[in-house]
């Protein structure tokens, strides 16, 4: 294979190169700093690779986005959730036998401690959603201490897996059950992932819970298209604390962390409020492009970009197609929807955008479909978690499956002072 040459004060170094299965190309510059004592820089890892996978594929120039080399769009009509969870994990659609076991392993592990539901009390209760699923992930290390061990083993692996996948969706529909002053419901062990917490969700002795098949796929269609994502934030640093050796459930807390940050998954909750904020202010949609393209003021259009589609968002497609068909097949009126709408369009349309390749990303429709559920608002970004949680742990098994395990441990270029001595405080 070719080699990539660096000429540096005059001698020349050969780097050898790394080609992935759909012909994406790297420079390994892994023995770099031992040749040249040279380091690269790349702020925001805009251009940096931190690992092989065989997960994802994504292309963003073509707007394309495949899970173990199946095309999101195939999975968003077909396949149930759980199914994409075993397919990101093990490497293939589960057969029946598979299915099974895997579907019995998330049910005997769906209830929390009972000790943990007092950890919800020591909240306040205008404790945000997602401060509360990260700590109470972290908490399942020491309730559930029996399923790890320092090394990594492919049995205690499995039932961490389904302890976190199960377990995750209880403890968020307890999360909302507490913040509204409603005692939990336990989960049922004949109902579907999805229909078990939505039922979890929504069920209360005074107003029992319908299941409406269309809302509960509706709810499959959202996890599914946000099951993985390759190296994006929260899961590059599921994969970096994973590499100190942390167990699974504090690697995946450290994760739900990243995640909530408005500039990543936290962006579904900002783009119903910058929506709600137009619609309560009677802003008008040139006023808003105009602030967000205000270098001086910090309004951004939430929902808009993405550091790798530059074309579309394949994920954002699926979902306003389906938003269009499910809307008027439930005839569901949003304002906020006409709202959205006119702002695609006006961005579209508007050179700011179109020069910087600014298009809808998947949390611009996510939040609507969300609302449709009857998901509050301070939830979404917890939505986006549990339909992530299979990735992240996905990319943490592969991390361990690959020997041997490296620590991540990026460099930096030092920019402050020289050398100088303590000035003792009397001389300052
Ligand atoms: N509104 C206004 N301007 C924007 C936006 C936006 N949403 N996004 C990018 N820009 C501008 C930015 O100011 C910059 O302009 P200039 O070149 O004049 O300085 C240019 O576009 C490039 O932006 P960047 O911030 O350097 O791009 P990035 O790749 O570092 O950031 C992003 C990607 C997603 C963080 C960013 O587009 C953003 O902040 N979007 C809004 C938040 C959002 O919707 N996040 C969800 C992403 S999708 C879910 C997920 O996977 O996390």
């Amino acid at each position: 294979m070719e080699k990539a040459t660096l000429i540096f004060n005059g001698k020349k170094h050969e780097m050898p190169m790394v080609k992935g299965t759909e012909n994406e190309t790297a420079i390994d510059i892994s023995q770099l700093r031992q040749e040249t004592g040279l380091i690269t820089l790349d702020v925001g890892y805009q251009n940096t690779g931190a690992c092989t996978s065989s997960i994802t594929f994504i292309d963003g120039d073509k707007g394309i986005l495949r899970y173990r080399g199946i095309p999101i769009e195939e999975l968003a009509e077909k396949a149930s959730f759980t199914e994409v969870a075993y397919l990101l994990i093990y490497g293939d659609l589960p057969n029946k036998e598979e299915q099974q076991i895997f579907s019995q392993r998330l049910t005997q592990n769906s209830m929390i401690h009972e000790e943990m539901l007092r950890f919800f009390d020591g909240f306040p209760p205008t404790a945000h959603p997602m401060a509360i699923l990260a700590t109470m992930v972290n908490s399942m290390s020491v309730y559930y201490t029996d399923y790890y061990t320092e090394d990594f083993q492919a049995e205690t692996f499995d039932l961490m897996a389904a302890s976190l996948i199960s377990r995750i969706r209880t403890i968020a529909a307890y999360s909302y059950k507490h913040s509204i002053g409603h005692p939990h419901v336990y989960p049922k062990r004949d109902l579907k992932y999805a229909s078990n917490f939505l039922y979890m969700m929504f069920d209360s002795p005074v107003n029992p819970y319908v299941p409406d098949p269309d809302i509960e796929r509706a709810l499959s269609i959202l996890l599914i298209l946000h099951a993985d994502h390759e190296q994006n934030c929260s899961t590059s640093t599921v994969r970096l604390v994973g590499s100190s050796m942390a167990n699974l459930y504090a690697s995946i807390c450290a994760g739900i962390c990243a995640l909530w940050g408005p500039l990543h998954g936290g962006a579904n909750q900002k783009v119903i409020e910058m929506l709600e904020q137009i619609k309560n202010d009677r802003l008008t949609i040139r006023q808003c492009i105009e602030s967000a393209k205000d270098k001086n003021s910090k309004f951004r259009l939430f929902g808009f970009g993405h550091r790798v589609y530059k074309n579309y968002d394949p994920r954002a497609k699926v979902l306003k197609e389906y938003c269009e068909k499910i809307f008027k097949k439930c005839n569901y009126q949003d304002q906020l929807i006409n709202i959205a709408m006119e702002l695609e369009d006006a961005t579209l349309k508007d050179p700011f955008f179109i020069e910087r390749k600014l298009y809808p990303n998947v949390d611009f429709y996510s939040g609507i479909l969300y609302r449709m559920i009857g998901i509050p608002t301070d939830m979404f970004t917890v939505m986006f978690a549990i339909g992530r949680l299979p990735g992240m742990i996905a990319q943490w098994k592969e991390m361990h499956d690959t020997v041997p395990l490296k620590i991540g441990r990026p460099r930096q270029i030092y920019t402050g002072n020289n050398l100088r001595h303590y000035v003792p405080m009397e001389e300052r």
